[in-house]
């Protein structure tokens, strides 16, 4: 890879330790993809927070890097391993929090913010379009490349790190243009209602998109939160992190549908349903939120669990940024969810918090939650918002 007299003495160490580290991680990853140069990134978001996942090895690393490395662009984190200020009510155990505290502080001294949350594009961390970025979780980095028209790769922990304290990447993949065109075109010919058949539908374009780039069509233009679902699972599911979507994608109309077809039908999306679904039916944990609900969604839980009351023996998440619990403690939406037994689940998510062997059966309104919940040894059902909160209220799945 060409470097700049600059990156030379990056690499060379005259900025640090962390900054080294970091380009050589850059190097080593331009080399293997073939990077000619490294490019500037407006931002970078960093997945791999949870403790759960880090392990003592992990925060090691981070505190070796926080020593001296400080981040040189705007750089948000991907949850956590727990709420950073309810944990106890979570049920998490003294120990992990302690743990999962020293990770976060890490984070805090290389400058970044502590937002923890998969939708840094709702609390601020939103790129313009054409925008190179290196983020980290795989639904963020797939709105950011498809709804935003961003350029990202799907970066891993370390190597987001590295580009968040270089504040370059390596340009390969989707940062270069000739990766991004599609080459498979997608014709829905579903109905979509409810937010769940947008996850589903993402199961079936992406397990017959099978890492391929999808363009989308015959389909009615998404909102946020339809979107957001969606792009967790498609890439979940199977496609690469981009997709065009008629009448969402910025560009989309810069490209002709590709030769390649296929088309999905009600039946497709039954059959998606009929995967992601286990036959359970007694619920003892309903978490909405994957990825992160955005205010819009809160005020409709509010709205629909609002002199309700949530089962004795089930457990009711509502997952999310602390940017957004905030605007619901001012609307009062929080008053409602906690009045009728829901519980916040700030910072951190059904995937990444430590959930193993607590609870048997989830339900959710994400297919990719019923994915990483399967992952975490429970049974998954998916539906509405409506259906998630019957369950919660009735410990049933009906
Ligand atoms: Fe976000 Fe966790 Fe779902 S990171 S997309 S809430 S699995």
């Amino acid at each position: 890879m060409n470097l700049t007299k600059e990156e030379e003495k990056m690499l060379n160490g005259e900025e640090g330790y962390a900054v080294r580290k970091s380009m050589e991680i850059l190097v080593a990853l331009g080399d293997i993809y073939g990077a000619e140069q490294l490019i500037k990134v407006g931002s970078v978001q960093v997945a791999g927070v949870s403790y759960h996942n880090l392990g003592d090895a992990g925060l090691e690393f981070l505190n070796e890097l926080a020593k001296d490395g400080r981040v040189k662009v705007l750089t948000t984190l991907n949850p956590a391993g727990m709420d950073l200020e309810n944990w106890r009510q979570l049920g998490i155990s003294e120990d992990f929090a302690m743990k999962q505290n020293l990770v976060i502080d890490a984070f805090r001294r290389m400058g970044i913010i502590a937002s923890c949350t998969c939708t840094p594009y709702l609390i601020g961390n939103l790129p313009r379009y054409g925008e190179h970025v290196a983020w980290s979780e795989s639904s963020a980095v797939t709105f950011a490349n498809s709804v935003i028209g961003a350029k990202t790769n799907r970066e891993g922990g370390p190597s987001a790190l590295a580009a968040a304290f270089v504040g370059k990447t390596p340009n390969y993949g989707l940062h270069l243009d000739e990766n991004r065109i599609p080459d498979v075109h997608v014709q829905v010919a579903a109905t979509l209602t409810k937010i769940s058949d947008w996850g589903a539908l993402g199961y079936c374009i992406g397990k017959k998109a099978e890492n391929k780039i999808p363009y989308i069509t015959g389909i009615r233009e998404g909102e946020l939160d339809e979107l957001k679902s969606f792009c967790a699972s498609v890439v979940t599911y199977g496609s690469k992190p981009l997709f065009y979507m008629q009448g969402v994608t910025p560009g989309a109309k810069m490209h002709r549908p590709p030769r390649e077809k296929i088309t999905i039908e009600d039946a497709d999306l039954k059959e998606a349903y009929e995967k992601i679904n286990d036959e359970a039916t007694d619920i003892d944990l309903v978490c909405v939120g994957c990825p992160h609900c955005s205010i819009k969604e809160i005020a409709e839980i509010a709205r629909l669990v609002e002199g309700k009351k949530v089962a004795a023996n089930t457990e009711f998440w509502v997952a999310t940024s602390r940017t957004a619990k905030q605007l619901a403690d001012q609307r009062g939406y929080t008053l409602i969810i906690e009045k009728a037994g829901g519980k916040f689940a700030c910072d951190t998510c059904m995937a990444v918090a430590p959930l193993k062997g607590r609870f048997k059966a989830v339900a959710t309104t994400s297919a990719k939650g019923c994915y990483y919940s399967r992952q975490n040894n429970m049974m998954t059902r998916m539906g509405s918002v409506e259906q998630c909160i019957e369950a919660a209220v009735t410990g049933k799945w009906s």
